[in-house]
């Protein structure tokens, strides 16, 4: 029987030994650390927790006290005292260790000392399943706690060490899901503000995104509409490389590019001997690209003459080769833009009605960015790192120049934004562009905004006065849009000033200054 020194000491070590099983996260630091005390209470000769491995099933040693590293042995399942344990989940006592000589071949005592010593080997289990063992070995003489009262408590010590090992694999488990659902999520943030190498997070860039993903799996034709520069050629291949038919060919073709007399032999092809100069066969854009994708770009200049032929290709899907009166029929799928105002060529009777309303089956209007200003800063973001790339650099924007950035219009939209970045990241001599960096049109276009930009008193009054004209459309469109930036950025910062600021580059008093000076509601939707 278990005195009442000892038993108190065996409450105390069990509460000691599961405070440390719950205090951490770190199984392994938890194991040595039960280790310890399980020696301090048992004087051990030897100790060891034996795992299953998850993915090989052996049985490896995960802490040892008294044996060498080099000396761990890895285990099976149902082999030796070690695996017999774990196979039938019951502990084994060795009262001598002396009857067991494979269990002490390696030690380094005589056979009276190591006829002194016991073992112990208890499962380690969890409510659902034996996960390991552990293992002591002690010397009876030592130790006035009876090898039964040893067994009951090791027992104990195998179920806690159990649970621990549980608790630690389903907070892993959590962990890894959890880190999969983040990298779900933030594929599907980023796949909502991307294609391809598109990217864009105002609301109709968003919107446009979706159109491409829905329309590219169908063969609908595709109209894109936009200035120049606007992404027009980008959106097109978007929509090829993901359409069903990704590997087919992607066959472009500019119909200003081409001489009026030539354009008809471009796209249809023609035989040998169709007209002057026509030595063999040629084969034409929709001969190429059949199982692809045809870009007709700036189709509103297409002659009109030309206009019924391709009206013929999209109703019929075939066409005759020049001098050939025999058809060709091809499946492809048409994808034209242009940034004419195709309605107005209707009016002139430039442009063919019926063509017009075979082509619009699917309208994609690609706003110029002075209109979706929120994309700015994104696409600085994505040119400056992709150029930094190109050029092994690591060029930064300065702040003022951020903000000259910002504040400008382009006119040539995301082309321009392209080559100035480009630029930028080539010519800067150091790696933090400031404004003299920039382009001149990019600095003088600033320069009149930007006395808007100061906060001091005196500019306080030349800001009225200026507000005083406000009438004059320049100084009214300026109001407009910072209103309509301030505002964008604010919403999509959640209403906290701060971030809204620096998003527009900014101070918040700058930002404080604007909203005051223009009356805008600051009125959170909650
Ligand atoms: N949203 C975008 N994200 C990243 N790059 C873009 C984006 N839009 C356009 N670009 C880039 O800007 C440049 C101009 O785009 P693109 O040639 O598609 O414009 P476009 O509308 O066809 O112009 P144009 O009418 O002058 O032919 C290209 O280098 C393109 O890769
Ligand atoms: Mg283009």
């Amino acid at each position: 029987m278990i005195n009442d020194g000892k038993r108190s000491l065996e409450l105390t070590t069990i509460y000691e030994i599961s405070k440390i099983l719950t205090s951490t996260i770190n199984l392994g630091q938890s194991l040595n650390s039960v280790m310890n005390v399980l020696d301090k209470f048992l004087g051990m000769r030897y100790g060891t927790i034996v795992l299953q491995h998850k993915e090989s099933n052996s049985l490896n040693t995960i802490i040892s006290l008294g044996i060498d590293k080099e000396r761990h042995i890895i285990f099976k399942s149902g082999e030796g005292i070690i695996g017999k344990v774990f196979k039938s989940g019951f502990p084994i006592v060795i009262s001598n260790l002396k009857d067991e000589p494979t269990m002490w071949k390696g030690m380094n005592f005589d056979e009276d000392t190591i006829a002194r010593f016991s073992m112990l080997c208890v499962p380690i289990k969890s409510p659902s399943r034996v996960k390991g063992i552990l293992s002591v070995v002690f010397s009876k003489n030592e130790n006035s706690i009876s090898i039964n009262d040893a067994l009951s408590f090791l027992i104990m010590v195998g179920s806690l060490i159990g649970q621990a090992i549980e608790i630690s694999n389903k907070i892993k488990e959590e962990k890894e899901k959890l880190r999969e659902e983040k990298t779900h999520l933030q594929q599907a943030l980023t796949s909502r503000h991307k294609i391809d190498n598109m990217v864009g997070q105002s609301e109709i860039m968003i919107q446009t995104f979706q159109t491409v993903k829905r329309v590219a799996a169908s063969s609908a034709t595709v109209l894109i509409r936009g200035e120049s520069g606007t992404g027009k050629e980008l959106v097109a291949k978007a929509i090829h490389y993901n359409s069903l038919r990704p590997d087919g060919p992607f066959i472009k073709l500019n119909c200003t590019a081409i001489p009026e007399t030539l354009l008809e032999s471009e796209l249809f092809g023609h035989v040998k001997g169709s007209f002057t100069g026509a030595y063999e066969d040629k084969k034409g854009k929709f001969e190429l690209g059949h199982n692809g994708t045809i870009f007709l770009d700036e189709i509103g200049d297409l002659p009109i003459s030309t206009q019924l032929k391709l009206l013929r290709v999209l109703q019929e899907h075939s066409f005759d080769k020049l001098g050939s009166s025999k058809s060709t029929s091809v499946d492809v799928r048409i994808v034209a833009a242009t940034n004419r105002d195709l309605e107005k060529g209707i009016e002139k009777g430039t442009f063919r009605e019926d063509l017009y309303y075979r082509l619009n089956v699917v309208p994609i209007n690609l706003p110029p960015l002075r209109s979706r200003r929120s994309d700015i800063p994104l696409l600085i973001d994505h040119f400056l790192r992709k150029y930094n790339d190109e050029n092994s650099s690591k060029i930064r924007i300065s702040e003022e120049a951020m903000g000259y950035l910002l504040n400008y219009d382009w006119p040539g939209n995301v082309r321009e934004i392209e080559n100035c970045i480009e630029r930028i990241v080539i010519l800067s001599e150091n790696n933090i562009a400031k404004i003299d960096d920039l382009p001149s049109e990019i600095i003088n276009a600033n320069k009149f905004t930007f006395k808007f930009e100061q906060d001091s008193e005196e500019d306080d009054i030349e800001e009225n006065n200026i507000r005083d004209k406000k009438d004059t459309p320049l100084a009214k469109s300026i109001e407009d849009i910072e209103t309509e930036r301030i505002l964008e950025a604010l919403k999509k910062c959640g209403w906290v000033k701060s971030r809204a600021a620096k998003l527009i580059g900014l101070t918040t008093r700058q930002l404080d200054y604007r909203i005051t000076k223009y009356g805008i509601p600051f009125e959170k939707p909650w």
